[in-house]
């Protein structure tokens, strides 16, 4: 696939960017407006963000020198935990160099072969590598489908008589865009009141909740969330991830038992108070987040008008199904001409002959870029017919999940789509 792909020229990945303004990036010469980043925020252009990067990289230089246990652990990275873990709602909180290595490290260290992990299927990789390194029984449940994730329990307990019991959940799913149903997840702690539950907001931070506080926020329901990951590597413009939790001894575990902790080189000072620029901005200015949901009402409603197929997503992830995997990749090749930048998500991202065209909108967007997207996808969605009409899909738009405004968000930073 790949080789065939470079040949004919429709090899979308690694491509290098000369330059990036946010919201459009130059590639091979071309200016082109980016609608595949996760910088949700658009924060990793802000003149308050780089200044503080600066002000970080002259006090402490470009890099750790070490990994946090021996001669990299620096006072911003205790501040920074400490902001984050009042941030989701936390007493504690330990920060990785990466998102990856925070499920890697944490996952693996928390549990052990008597253990067993009742884990959606769709979870992001370093989930399953966390799972796997565990040495944990790992029982994967269908998508979002928590009576599935309660037979899986079920069946669990009766296997498993005596092991720690955990539930791992994305809760904006990166591929799809949909939200876990956490509060159908979180009923299920009733029946297993030993039941741990383990949420990756990676692509939640910074988008839902009060001022980005995350899906456990968005579904008032932090307190039942056991463990709280996120990611410096999407909304939060950085790089570097974070665990948080309220029972401080195991996560005190945690930083002695953490292998990529204990044995990779710390987050450089830059990325930690880039990271702290962010959160105040996300204090100061909440109307960052509720533009966010603006733009993703907006391009939301444009694709429905085109009719095109984006399944269960309700947030500023938009996948546009296309099916084929060769197909996809003619028809982001042909977004690259117009000058649109996205890419095709094939499989293992998501399932096989399922390929998506992965769309993720910024609050920086501006509406000119947003008309002139819709343009684009209008004229080669009827070109490609990957449209609803010519796919037999009965509806561009499926209801799935709780995905309303709540008690907890009266802001409505994630309010519901349906009003669109
Ligand atoms: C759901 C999820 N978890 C974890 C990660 C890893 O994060 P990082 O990029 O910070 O390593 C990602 C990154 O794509 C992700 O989407």
């Amino acid at each position: 696939m790949v080789q065939g792909a470079r040949e004919q020229g429709f090899y979308p990945y690694f491509r290098p960017i000369n330059r990036s303004w946010g919201t459009e990036v130059e590639v091979a010469g071309r200016r082109l407006i980016m609608i595949g980043s996760n910088d949700y925020l658009g924060l990793s252009h802000d003149p308050r963000v780089l200044e503080a990067t600066a002000q970080a990289l002259r006090r402490w230089g470009s890099g750790t020198g070490g990994s946090r246990f021996l001669c990299g652990n620096l006072t911003l990275h205790e501040a920074l935990e400490e902001r984050l873990a009042t941030f989701v709602g936390k007493k504690k909180a330990v920060v990785h160099a990466t998102g990856f290595t925070t499920n890697l490290g944490a996952i693996a260290c928390l549990l052990t072969a008597q253990d067993v992990i009742v884990c959606d299927r769709e979870n992001h990789a370093s989930i399953f590598e966390g799972c796997q390194a565990s040495r944990a029984r790992l029982i994967p449940f269908a998508h979002n489908d928590a009576a599935a994730a309660a037979r899986k329990l079920a069946l669990a307990r009766q296997k498993n008589l005596n092991g720690c019991l955990l539930l791992i959940t994305e809760g904006v799913f990166s591929m799809s865009g949909d939200m876990a149903p956490l509060d159908e997840l979180v009923k299920l702690k009733k029946v297993y009141p030993d039941l741990l539950l383990y949420l990756d907001d990676a692509h939640g931070l910074g988008v839902m909740g009060r001022q980005g506080r995350g899906t456990a926020d968005h579904f008032g329901l932090t307190s039942q969330v056991d463990f709280i990951m996120g990611t410096f590597s999407k909304a939060l413009a950085s790089i570097g991830g974070f665990i948080a939790a309220d029972d401080e001894a195991v996560l005190e575990y945690l930083r002695h038992h953490s292998k990529p902790l204990i044995f990779s080189a710390a987050l450089p000072a830059s990325n930690a108070a880039t990271v702290l620029a962010c959160l105040d901005i996300l204090d100061q200015n909440p109307e960052r987040v509720a533009r966010l949901w603006e733009i993703t009402r907006r391009v939301h409603a444009g694709y429905r008008e085109i009719g095109l197929v984006t399944k269960h997503s309700k947030t500023p992830i938009i996948p546009i199904y296309i099916g084929a995997e060769e197909k996809a990749f003619f028809f982001a090749r042909e977004m690259f001409d117009h000058g649109v930048f996205a890419l095709p998500a094939i499989y293992p991202a998501v399932p096989r002959g399922q390929a998506v065209i992965r769309t993720a909108f910024m609050s920086t967007h501006k509406e000119r870029q947003i008309q002139y997207v819709l343009e684009v996808l209008a004229k080669l969605a009827k070109k490609h017919r990957i449209r609803a009409c010519d796919l037999d899909e009965p509806e561009p738009f499926v209801e799935r999940g709780g995905f309303s405004a709540t008690a907890a968000n009266p802001s409505g930073t994630s309010a519901s789509l349906a009003g669109d």
